[in-house]
């Protein structure tokens, strides 16, 4: 590093968990082609999002992330987008009714793609192939052809997010995503969940608090915050030739954009010092999210650190934590007060899945729920014990009533999570299970706010 930024210094560095294209001459096309298209986002719209993460690094805003682990071209559809946009619109409901704060919410949606895996090759009968790296690189099929990287599929990538950016630009200025509508976004399966009731209480209560606001002459057609809602795209930048093809210069600063989505974040694998990803990102300005796994040295973290936000900008740096359910208390602590100690900014968010995956007999990949849970509450009892804000939470759900989680309300079994299991990579919560995470972490940020008031009282 120390070299001068250029949106391909990247190339310098050291590169991994990217595909090596065959094809030289047809890569060096579709990059061309890529940058020659439209950008999917505005670098204005980064800048909100980054000012609005800032008052989550401040403590007066939580930050909801979530969506698929990995999008798949057979998956695109608009049922798909509309409910994981729903069931974040129930959760960020049901957070900001208990933390009295605004959410903001950002989805693993349109563009997130590209997946880096524990090991290059997967083995099934005694056949080895190229490991699935997400669709935006090669074909899940287990066939030799179908893992080859093909360049081409950058194009198709870049076409499905850019299709599900606009649904969702659609849901969230143009009426779904309305207040008023807040009992009408109950899924249909959700009624088997016992938190559908809780939901329903909680519309009721919105329901309420709208119908006085409007008996007190405030007219709620004209507020827009009712009316729709702010909601921004994230995915792992991982596969920086694509990322580099959709960097644009930002005509009114001179600043650096990735214009594949607002918000992207560097994985667990690919945040070191030399790392071509940690060149590449700091030289863009969205807000961006690193991963902070276990192998996390306190010292590797603040260098990385120095080198992405050397300026210490609130908004610009969210760490993401995901230690696993038994590291998280004795692995987040240090870096939490190390970083606390630096002065640095950051938004500290909890991703409580990445930690927590385990086989089950059956073979199939799970995260139990009780898990997840407990990653969470020991991820809050730290930021208690540092007095510092926990800022967030980052989670693999969707809308639908997949079974690839263990346990939740509908105590789901590994008996039945053959019944519809339909992830491209890790297990996610389903509609069910999200809501209740939800309602679980609001009474646990009630209760942080209840301390707070105390202690100021006090
Ligand atoms: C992910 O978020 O899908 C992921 C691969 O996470 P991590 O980099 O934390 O392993
Ligand atoms: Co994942």
């Amino acid at each position: 590093m120390g070299m001068e930024w250029k949106p391909d210094s990247w190339r310098e560095a050291n590169g991994i968990q990217m595909p090596a294209y065959d094809d030289a001459a047809a890569l060096a096309t579709v990059e061309q082609t890529l940058a020659s298209y439209p950008p999917l986002i505005y670098a204005d719209e980064a800048k909100q999002l980054r000012a609005e993460l800032a008052e989550v690094a401040s403590g007066r805003a939580f930050l909801l992330q979530g969506g698929d682990c990995a999008e798949s071209f057979a998956e695109f559809n608009p049922t798909n987008i509309r409910d994981t946009f729903r069931v974040i619109l129930q959760m960020a409901v049901v957070l900001t009714y208990a933390s009295k704060m605004p959410v903001v919410k950002v989805g693993r949606m349109a563009g997130q793609f590209a997946k880096p895996r524990s090991s290059d090759v997967e083995e099934q009968d005694g056949v080895t192939l190229p490991s699935y790296r997400g669709d935006i690189v090669n074909d899940i099929a287990f066939e030799p052809a179908s893992r080859i990287p093909d360049p081409q599929r950058m194009l198709r990538a870049y076409s499905q997010a850019s299709a599900t950016l606009n649904l969702l630009r659609a849901y969230a200025g143009g009426g779904y995503a309305n207040l008023h509508k807040v009992h009408s976004w109950t899924l249909d399966f959700m009624g088997r969940s016992p938190w559908a009731t809780k939901f329903e209480e909680l519309a009721g209560r919105i329901g309420e608090a709208l119908a006085f606001m409007d008996a007190c002459g405030i007219d709620a057609d004209r507020v827009p915050q009712l009316n729709g809602t702010d909601f921004y795209v994230s995915h792992e930048a991982l596969l920086l030739p694509y990322e580099q093809a959709l960097t644009r210069q930002d005509s009114t600063t001179g600043d650096y954009y990735a214009s594949s989505a607002h918000f992207v974040w560097i994985g667990d694998r690919t945040r070191f010092e030399d790392s071509a990803h940690v060149e590449f990102f700091r030289g863009i300005s969205n807000p961006i999210g690193m991963k902070c796994g276990p192998s996390l040295a306190t010292d590797d973290l603040l260098k990385l650190l120095d080198i992405l936000d050397p300026d210490r900008s609130p908004g610009r740096i969210t760490l993401i934590s995901r230690f696993g359910h038994e590291k998280v208390g004795d692995g987040l602590a240090p870096l939490v007060r190390a970083v606390k100690a630096e002065g640095h900014p950051v938004i500290w968010s909890c991703d409580p899945m990445h930690g927590n995956t385990i086989k089950a007999a059956s073979g199939y990949k799970t995260r139990p729920f009780d898990r997840i849970l407990a990653e969470v509450k020991g991820f809050f009892a730290v930021h208690r014990a540092e007095g510092t804000h926990g800022g967030g939470i980052h989670c693999e759900m969707t809308g639908q009533d997949v079974t690839e989680c263990t346990g939740g309300a509908m105590d789901l079994s590994e008996q039945d999570l053959g019944n519809r299991y339909h992830t491209h990579c890790d297990p996610r919560l389903n509609a069910g299970q999200a809501i209740e995470l939800a309602f679980l972490l609001a009474e646990m940020l009630n209760e942080e706010s209840r301390k707070d008031e105390a202690s100021q009282a006090a």
